[in-house]
């Protein structure tokens, strides 16, 4: 593996943040990263290191009884198509069912098309559209579902 995944600390938050206003046209502000990180019992976030032990990647899923909902994932545009996304994912949704989640959603941008192959990869289909969702450009969610987690 070319990536170590590991939990996120406070320690990464600068780097996060870096890798959120890069791939995001709206990022999220400093205080929700710190709040899923040490305020949100529901939030499990994880980065991807690369060999230097930077930070290269991360993701944010939120644990509701047993549903596993990808907040965010994003990785450094430089180190993308190596594979990191899809480890951060495997060790996500693998630590999601090992504490009872059986299902996971998200929501994509319509026009998101990479993150949408990406997620179709883990069986997530299209079960829905929230009209609006971004405000930046007023584009379309759709709902991705994967109903059967399991790994
Ligand atoms: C989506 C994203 C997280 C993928 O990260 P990555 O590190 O490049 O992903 P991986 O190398 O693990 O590839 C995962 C899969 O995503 C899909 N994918 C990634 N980039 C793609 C592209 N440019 N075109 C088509 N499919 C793509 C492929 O299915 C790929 O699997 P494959 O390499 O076996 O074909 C990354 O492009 C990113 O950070 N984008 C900006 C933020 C974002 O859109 N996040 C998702 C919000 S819902």
């Amino acid at each position: 593996m070319k990536f170590r995944i590991r939990r996120m600390t406070p320690d990464d938050l600068e780097q996060v943040i870096a890798i959120d206003h890069a791939s995001f046209s709206l990022p999220w502000p400093e205080r929700s990263f710190r709040f899923e990180l040490t305020d949100n019992p529901a939030a499990r976030c994880w980065v991807a290191e690369g060999e230097d032990g930077s930070v290269i990647g991360m993701l944010v899923l939120w644990l509701i009884v047993d549903e596993a909902h990808i907040a965010t994932i994003a990785t450094k545009p430089e180190y993308r198509r190596q594979g990191a996304a899809k480890q951060l994912m495997d060790y996500a949704l693998v630590s999601a069912v090992d504490e009872g989640a059986k299902s996971a959603f998200l929501e994509v941008r319509e026009s998101n098309l990479a993150a949408q192959a990406m997620y179709r990869q883990y069986g997530f289909v299209a079960t829905g559209r929230r009209p609006h969702y971004y405000k930046d450009n007023d584009e379309d969610a759709l709902l991705m579902t994967l109903e059967h987690l399991t790994l």
